[in-house]
């Protein structure tokens, strides 16, 4: 800005004024493609004249940032059109590299799908379908060029595999199906391995005391070997449980060793995403609970509510040592409140960045939950698994598309 501008600037910001002609929310910046790449100035915290953000009333909706209405703001129209939007350009080039790009790589049935996960030995990324009676699991080559998708069962089959992690060769699940009608045992809500190499899989964990869990939504491992999981109502709201949620949402920690399950927290409303630190002193943990439904209704009755009011929020908790070799979760905090949806998956960078999937963007934000950039999405992408030999790649699972970003920031 010349001192000109800023003089203006200030002039107008100080005497509370629109701001005069020439400071537009959004430019151009950096050496990157304008129309890919759009800059934020100061996170838009002051919009010119009138502006209005349209609420949706359902979960099929989505409003967003770039579709606020600004007419006084010539330059705003040409967010929506850009995929990457950076709010803290000292560090998009870290993020985003010198030429990102997002490219839609596979089209699926109309379905969610969720618990993507790399194996670094094969290359290969699993995806997992989230609908009524759907156990093919998703198996794509990453690194053929094209990569190939093909359609595989394990042994026995995995229902509903929301949550993934992958250790010493196994992958871990957190499935959410639960089929109180067929008499498999498999399709089960609990923790669950499968062997890469043998497409076999295990049960490790398949009830509390003998509820159902309502659904275990997502895992993390920590350093000792402990499965910290989440529990929420979600399979019953995507009609792949037959029975009714029974207890209330938590996060829990699941000991394989020894079998025991113990709570951790259940203040939030719907805990979803979770994810470790590099260091493994702090844990992540979304809620969506602004996508609820209510559950004493029968199998017919179901139904999604979308309210933008409910939590759409990261949690942060301190990792501290309760006994000898137990950890506990003390000190959660809200680090973050999606600026569009509600934060579903989470990543961890190996630079200790959190990226989440949060509807129809991407949202990349530092240790401490401040947004740097945002990715905007053709699709409803619920998550996300970072890939490839450098692990430079993240992919995008949801609604009808599987997508690619190649960029700069990597995965661990
Ligand atoms: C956005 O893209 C559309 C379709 O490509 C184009 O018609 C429109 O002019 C673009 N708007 C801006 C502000 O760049
Ligand atoms: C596991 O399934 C994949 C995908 O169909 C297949 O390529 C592979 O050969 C299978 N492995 C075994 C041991 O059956
Ligand atoms: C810590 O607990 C894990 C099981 O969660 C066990 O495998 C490991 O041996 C324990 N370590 C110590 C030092 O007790
Ligand atoms: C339960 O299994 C039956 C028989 O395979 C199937 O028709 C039904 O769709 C399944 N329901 C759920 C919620 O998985």
């Amino acid at each position: 800005m010349s001192f000109f501008t800023i003089a203006t600037f200030l002039t107008a910001t100080l005497l509370g004024t629109k701001p005069v002609e020439g400071a537009t929310v959004a430019d151009s910046c950096g050496s990157w493609d304008a129309s890919s790449v759009v800059c934020i100035n100061k996170y838009a915290s002051v919009l010119p004249g009138q502006f209005s953000r349209a609420i949706p009333a359902n979960l099929a909706g989505t409003d967003s940032f770039a579709a606020t209405e600004v007419p006084s703001d010539t330059s705003f129209a040409s967010i929506a059109n850009a995929t990457f939007i950076v709010y803290d350009s000292s560090v998009a080039e870290d993020i985003l590299g010198s030429s990102p790009n997002l490219e839609v790589m596979f089209t699926t049935p109309m379905i969610n799908h969720e618990a993507p996960i790399y194996v670094p030995d094969s290359g290969h990324l699993y995806v997992s379908p989230i609908a009524q009676a759907d156990t093919e699991l998703l198996l794509i080559d990453v690194n053929a060029s094209p990569p190939t998708l093909e359609y595989f069962s394990a042994e026995p089959p995995l229902y509903a595999a929301t949550g993934s992690a992958y250790s010493d060769g196994l992958i871990y699940y957190s499935t959410t199906g639960i089929n109180d009608t067929t008499t498999d045992d498999f399709v089960t809500t609990g923790i669950y391995t499968f062997n890469p190499k043998t497409n076999e899989t295990e049960t490790l964990l398949n009830n509390y005391y003998g509820y159902y869990l309502n659904g275990a939504d997502d895992i993390a491992i920590e350093s000792n070997g402990d499965i910290w999981f989440t529990d929420d109502y979600y399979s019953w709201l995507d009609q792949t449980a037959t029975v009714q949620p029974t207890l209330t949402p938590a996060i829990y920690r699941f000991r394989p060793s020894t079998g025991v399950v113990q709570v951790a927290n259940t203040a939030l409303s719907q805990p979803n995403g979770i994810r470790f630190s590099p260091d493994g002193k702090t844990l992540y943990v979304t809620d969506t609970g602004a996508a609820n439904g209510p559950v004493d209704v029968s199998f017919d009755e179901i139904q999604y509510t979308w309210d933008s009011k409910g939590a759409r929020t990261i949690y942060a908790f301190d990792v501290v040592q309760y006994s000898s070799n137990t950890s506990s979760i003390i000190n959660g905090r809200p680090i973050y409140l999606a600026n569009e949806w509600a934060p579903d998956g989470l990543q961890v960078a190996k630079n200790g960045y959190l990226v989440t999937a949060a509807g129809w963007s991407v949202d990349i934000l530092d240790q401490y939950g401040i947004l740097l950039v945002q990715i905007q999405v053709p699709f409803r992408v619920g998550s996300i698994a970072f890939a490839g030999e450098d692990m430079n790649e993240l992919w995008l699972v949801g609604m009808g598309n599987i997508a690619r970003v190649q960029w700069a920031l990597q995965g661990q």
